[in-house]
């Protein structure tokens, strides 16, 4: 039995986080080398659930990097790159013992002054040609370029540093596999200058279609074209494996953000229902422009009749917070509670305070049916609690 719980809150549910798990193991990549990328979402609970699936995490900076640790996962299952860090970041991390991917040539050398690692990894960009044709930013401020690969070996040679590993980021929410499959054949073409080479690693970034509710990247056909352009390569095959490091689509469709309606009005025409959310709780539709798929989730009175020109806002001040535009929506009343899909991944993870708004509660629903809360709601003491007022007297 579903519990009364207050609007508005995320749920997500373990059973799509396994199904959406299984389809990347389906397309034969090993699940040790499925790295989830906790910006996407870094709830301990849900990482929990990852790790018991034997996947790994990518890290993007020092306070992910500590949330993986607390979610208790090994080193060698922890990918962390991050870019611009201090130095006194660069020694907690070498400290901590990640998979380190250095992310330009100058912070290669801030790694190998400043700890004794063993080994590394790089992260490598391509011209910029490549990135325009697949218009993507064409402007690479993270990577090592391919003229600068030589001096990073023998910087990393002098060390008595080893580069384990290679690795590159193709976009985010992108669906075009040529691009994907351009860039690993480009990283495996330079991989035969890595004498100690175990990864190639492709990132993340594969694109889900928000308002139908779909995942048109073709991952097998990604393995297969990796595995084709590796057979070419004799002294590769059989020793480097394929690491990935996907956030949205492991999370994405896994969550769902709950609300309640609180007015339904018209006004030139329109419908506009208006809920107990807003853009700082629910932030992809005002960011990206995006429309997650919104449905009703439970009502007072059964009423199938639509009605056009339906608009659905938020409770913020801001007069742009929609969350979906002239829509064919079912006629609802104040107390109904609508439900956006496909809210999993970087919702949670970037929504803010804004307008003094708070972070809604996270709620798990298990493969056994049982309702948790994985994360309490923020109170009004967030708001407050690192300001230091200054007293009328100063
Ligand atoms: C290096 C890197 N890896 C992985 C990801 C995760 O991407 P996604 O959640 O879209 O799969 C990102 C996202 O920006 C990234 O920058």
């Amino acid at each position: 039995m579903e519990p009364i719980i207050s609007t508005p809150y995320y749920l997500y549910e373990e059973k799509i986080i396994l199904e959406q798990i299984n389809k990347i193991a389906n397309a034969k990549i090993l699940k040790k080398n499925i790295h989830f990328s906790l910006m996407s979402n870094n709830n301990i609970c849900l990482l929990n659930i990852l790790k018991e699936s034997g996947l790994g995490v990518f890290t993007s900076s020092v306070q992910e990097l500590a949330i993986a640790k607390k979610a208790g996962f090994d080193n060698k299952k922890i990918i962390f790159c991050s870019s611009n860090l201090k130095i006194d970041e660069i020694k907690e991390v070498i400290n901590v013992n990640p998979v380190i991917i250095a992310d330009s040539f100058n912070q290669l050398n801030k790694y190998l002054e400043n700890g004794s690692l063993k080994e590394i990894g790089i992260r490598i960009s391509f011209e910029p040609e490549f990135y325009r044709k697949n218009n993507f930013l064409e402007i690479q401020r993270q990577g090592i370029e391919v003229d600068q690969l030589g001096q990073a070996i023998e910087l990393c040679e002098r060390h008595g540093v080893k580069i384990v590993g290679i690795h590159s980021y193709f976009g985010t929410n992108n669906s075009n596999e040529e691009f994907f499959k351009t860039g690993l054949s480009k990283l495996i073409d330079v991989s035969t200058q890595f004498k100690d080479l175990e990864f190639i690693d492709g990132s993340g970034g594969f694109g889900l279609d928000y308002s139908n509710e779909k995942f048109n990247f073709n991952l097998n056909e990604l393995v297969r074209s990796f595995n084709d352009v590796l057979s070419g390569y004799p002294q590769l095959s059989g020793s480097i494996e394929l690491k990935i490091e996907p956030g949205r689509f492991i999370m994405g469709p896994a969550g769902k953000l709950i609300c309640t309606v609180t007015e339904v009005y018209e006004k030139q025409g329109r419908i506009f229902i208006g809920v107990d959310t807003n853009l700082s709780q629910f932030p992809r539709p005002y960011i990206y422009g995006e429309y997650h798929r919104i449905e009703v989730y439970k009502r007072i009175k059964k009423d199938k009749l639509k009605r056009p020109h339906t608009f659905i806002v938020g409770n913020s001040i801001k007069s742009d917070d929609f969350f979906a535009i002239n829509i064919d929506f079912p006629k609802v009343e104040e107390g109904d509670q609508l439900c956006f899909n496909y809210a999993g991944a970087y919702c949670y993870s970037l929504s803010s305070n804004f307008c003094g708004q708070l972070r809604p509660a996270e709620y798990l629903l298990s493969e056994n049916n049982e309702y948790s809360e994985i994360r309490t709601p923020e109170s009004f003491s967030t708001l407050i609690k690192t300001q230091n007022p200054r007293s009328p007297g100063q």
